[in-house]
């Protein structure tokens, strides 16, 4: 991990931070720190995220469908040599769920922690995924744990402090049904990171690092094409429905297993929106960078 921070010119005194929280708080568990399946490409995020956890903030990345932010959050849990707890919210989600409950073992009965509780006393990093899908009212128990205090209560047992290396890194989309705004305590909680879409530069990066097979032209054009929407998204032309790097990512898969480019990028990208309009606009941008007769093995080498 601090190698690839190092390819990306990550500042040198960010990573020594890193290597000295690293050797303060050794991890013990097998695993934690190895590299992860996706690297996060993007340098001044890298950066910013970086500082903030080692300043022992509580990090918020809020951004768009498919900008890293769990991408992102897995690998700073990675780089940071920690274990990482995974605490999906929707509307049910509340306190006992996340901190822990009674629970009967063996005719008695005993507190079974939540994923929080655990991550807390053993200084994981607690990644609270779509944290704006949550009721505020349930997310109310967390304002001790995340501010100057950093400590879980439960009625009936010790109050609990949170782990000197423990952080909390909370992700949010915003813009699509379902999502709401996060309230403004619990905002005041965490920095937040507003995650910016992918470059050209970094996304060759991410192409070529997925498929070492595909051949350059088609690296450029690719990633120029996700350009291409992007612009036409910032300019008002089409809807951010069409601008899903996963969904690029995932045509891309198809075409490695065999299937044509053009059907592949349909069902990735055209198809996300259901409005013809917009989905020949989508075509016309997809023609201009990929010829109809492409197929798929000439793609890759
Ligand atoms: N800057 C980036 N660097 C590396 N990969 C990226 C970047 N941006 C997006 N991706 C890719 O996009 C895909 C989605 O990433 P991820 O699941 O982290 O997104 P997300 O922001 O959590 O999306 P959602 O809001 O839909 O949950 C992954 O394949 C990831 O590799
Ligand atoms: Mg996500």
């Amino acid at each position: 991990m601090l190698d690839f921070l190092r390819e990306e010119h990550v500042n040198e005194q960010i990573i020594k931070q890193i290597e000295s929280f690293r050797r303060k708080y050794p991890s013990g568990q097998a695993g934690t720190g190895s590299r992860p399946r996706y690297m996060y490409y993007g340098r001044e995020v890298w950066e910013q995220a970086a500082e903030a956890l080692l300043c022992g903030e509580n990090l918020l990345l809020a951004g768009s469908k498919a900008t890293g932010k769990n991408v992102l959050a897995e690998n700073l849990a990675a780089l940071f040599g920690r274990p990482s707890y995974n605490v999906s919210f929707h509307i049910n989600m509340d306190a006992s769920f996340m901190i822990g409950t009674d629970t009967f073992r063996d005719g008695q009965v005993v507190f079974r922690p939540g994923p929080v509780y655990q991550c807390a006393s053993l200084g994981g990093f607690c990644i609270l995924d779509e944290i704006n899908m949550a009721r505020n009212e349930a997310l109310a128990v967390l304002h001790s744990v995340l501010d100057f205090r950093r400590i879980i209560s439960v009625p009936g047992y010790d109050t609990l402090s949170v782990h000197p290396a423990a952080r909390f890194i909370a992700t949010m989309n915003y813009g699509y049904a379902g999502t709401r705004e996060l309230n403004e305590a619990l905002a005041s909680r965490f920095m937040i990171i507003q995650m910016p879409e992918i470059t050209q530069e970094n996304l060759e990066k991410l192409l070529r690092r997925e498929f070492p097979d595909m051949k350059k032209d088609f690296v450029k054009q690719f990633a120029a094409l996700f350009m291409d929407i992007e612009k036409k998204c910032r300019g008002g032309e089409l809807t951010p429905r069409v601008l899903d790097l996963r969904g690029l990512l995932d045509a891309l898969r198809l075409m490695h297993s065999g299937l044509s480019p053009l059907p592949a990028l349909d069902m990735g990208i055209t198809n996300k929106t259901f409005d013809s309009y917009e989905q020949s606009l989508v075509k016309d941008i997809i023609a201009s960078r990929i010829s109809g007769k492409t197929e798929s093995r000439s793609i890759f080498i």
